[in-house]
């Protein structure tokens, strides 16, 4: 099958297009045309036939139902049961919007629409070339997004061809969409009202309106953990996902950008290519193979509307892996991490902050053999002043066997005015590290053995990095008596900037 292009303006849609596309719906075909959300693949919602179509051009799984669109709220009642009064409400403030509601059907509309179920989905799109096109064709256009199952929502016409030229019968190019993720979907026929989608209409927004609304548990669960299934059939398929496989980094940024740009690392030190979903602020910070930028951080418009562009844009840049950063904007938020979420596979790296903890109740210091560096952090940490109490230990990563502090330590510690008396070595062993346990490694090679070998705690940091300094604690370890000193000075002056930073933190 050949599909045909048409151009159609999305402010002033001309008659010419409108007529041919809507013909194409009243033979029974399929047209491919723009929302304000994402592009739809519209077929008649009232021709079972055409329904089979659109689910074997997508691919979709037939028990998963489409959203009719209509143009005008009085075709509402030709294909529901019944429209409560909070649907009454909603329409007048948010149709012709970005909000799908659920009702109850009437019995024209088939089943092969619904997926087999007794309730429709439907919604009004706010756009004029859309509004136009279903008006022409009829007024009632079934259409799930027009992508094939699986890939990212299109948001332009071309990203529709990429799926599916050559399945449907006509595509009508309006541009770009304005949303850019797909609409909230509310389902009516349950009270209170649940939100099976987030979308552009919030939670918030709906509750202003109607009262209480909830949001359906399968939603916001992950994977795995979940034991809600999502309540709209096509929030349970994979999604949205790009060809290689994507991982969200959360965490403070600076941490993300670090993070990611180690991940990075390894994987071009062994001749793989990795993308980046960063923002406007970041894209410079990360040494990548491709770094692509979602938007400004607070232009949450441009992030939602950019979102499916560039996990498609990923799939022609033979990357192996993508990481990409959170995105918790204030509004849109739920709905793009819902999204990003599926399109990972709700792979999430959590990078933890540097905070101190209120609930730390014991600090590791870990050294090598646990006979120099970490005991003289010890000792020296012990010496300052906290405004609560701590319990401090030094740990060795490997110490088969104890041994007592290595003589120059002893020495440059009492030339200090220090002692640890009775002092031999512990190795690290994982019962004593509990959730309230910080450990503090001397150095980047130290902390990455400690989180590969006690992957479950994630309070493991170098030492420097934790005050918010760079480099290791230099190992003096078989040096000359000036190295222990000069150890000594950098664990001093990192001891006053732990005690200071405790001491702030906890009065927060
Ligand atoms: O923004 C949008 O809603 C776009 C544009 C084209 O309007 N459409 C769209 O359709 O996203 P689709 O088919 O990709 O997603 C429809 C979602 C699916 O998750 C489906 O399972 C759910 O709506 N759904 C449809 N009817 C339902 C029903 N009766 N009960 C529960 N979920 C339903
Ligand atoms: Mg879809």
């Amino acid at each position: 099958m050949e599909t045909r292009i048409l151009k159609i303006n999305k402010e002033c849609p001309e008659e010419k297009p409108l007529l041919e596309a809507a013909e194409v719906i009243k033979q029974g075909g399929l047209v491919a045309f723009p929302t304000e959300t994402v592009y739809g693949l519209g077929g008649n919602a009232m021709d079972p036939n055409a329904s089979a179509r659109i689910y074997e051009a997508k691919g979709r799984p037939s028990d998963n139902p489409l959203i009719v669109h209509i143009a005008k709220f009085t075709d509402l009642k030709m294909i529901t049961r019944e429209i409560p009064e909070k649907a009454e409400a909603l329409a007048k403030k948010f149709w012709p919007g970005p909000l799908t509601m659920i009702f109850y059907k009437a019995e024209n509309v088939p089943y092969s629409t619904t997926g087999g179920l007794e309730t429709v989905a439907v919604r009004m799109p706010n756009h004029k070339a859309a509004l136009a096109f279903i008006e022409a064709a009829g007024g009632f256009i079934a259409a799930p997004s027009a992508n094939v199952s699986g890939k990212p929502s299109p948001t332009i016409a071309s990203h529709v061809l990429e799926d599916l030229n050559g399945a449907i019968d006509m595509v009508l190019d309006g541009g770009s969409v304005g949303i850019g993720i797909e609409s909230t979907i509310l389902d009516l026929t349950v009270e209170p009202p649940m939100i099976l989608r987030p979308g552009y209409i919030t939670q918030e927004m709906l509750q202003e309106v109607i009262g209480e609304v909830v949001m359906d548990p399968g939603v916001s669960s992950e994977k795995g953990e979940s034991r809600e299934r999502p309540k709209a059939p096509g929030m349970r398929y994979r999604h949205y996902a790009p060809k290689a496989e994507l991982s969200i980094v959360e965490g403070e940024q600076d941490r993300v950008i670090e993070r990611i740009n180690e991940i990075a690392k390894d994987y071009m030190d062994s001749g793989q290519r990795v993308g980046v979903i960063a923002t406007e602020e970041t894209k410079n910070l990360y040494h990548a193979s491709v770094v692509k930028s979602i938007g400004f951080r607070e232009d949450e418009e441009m992030i939602a509307r950019q979102l499916y562009g560039i996990l498609r844009e990923f799939d022609e840049s033979q990357v192996d892996a993508i990481y990409s950063e959170a995105f918790e904007t204030p509004k849109m938020g739920q709905a793009i991490m819902n999204r990003l979420l599926k399109a990972a596979g709700y792979r999430v790296i959590y990078v933890p902050g540097r905070h101190w903890k209120k609930n730390y109740r014991k600090l590791l210091f870990v050294c090598n053999g646990g006979t120099c560096r970490s005991p003289m952090a010890k000792a020296i940490f012990e010496s300052m002043e906290l405004k609560r109490p701590l319990q401090v230990e030094a740990r060795g990563f490997v110490s088969l066997f104890p041994e007592p502090l290595n003589q120059k330590t002893e020495a440059i510690l009492a030339a200090n005015g220090l002692k640890l008396e009775g002092y031999s070595s512990e190795e690290l062993k994982g019962e004593e590290i509990t959730e309230n346990t910080l450990i503090l490694a001397m150095d980047e090679s130290l902390r990455k053995k400690i989180c590969e070998k006690f992957p479950e705690h994630t309070e493991t940091y170098n030492y420097t990095d934790f005050v918010g300094e760079n480099g290791d604690i230099n190992n003096p370890y078989g040096d000359s008596l000036a190295d222990y000193g000069a150890c000594y000075t950098q664990l001093k002056e990192m001891a006053e900037k732990l005690a200071e930073k405790i001491n702030q933190e906890e009065e927060e």
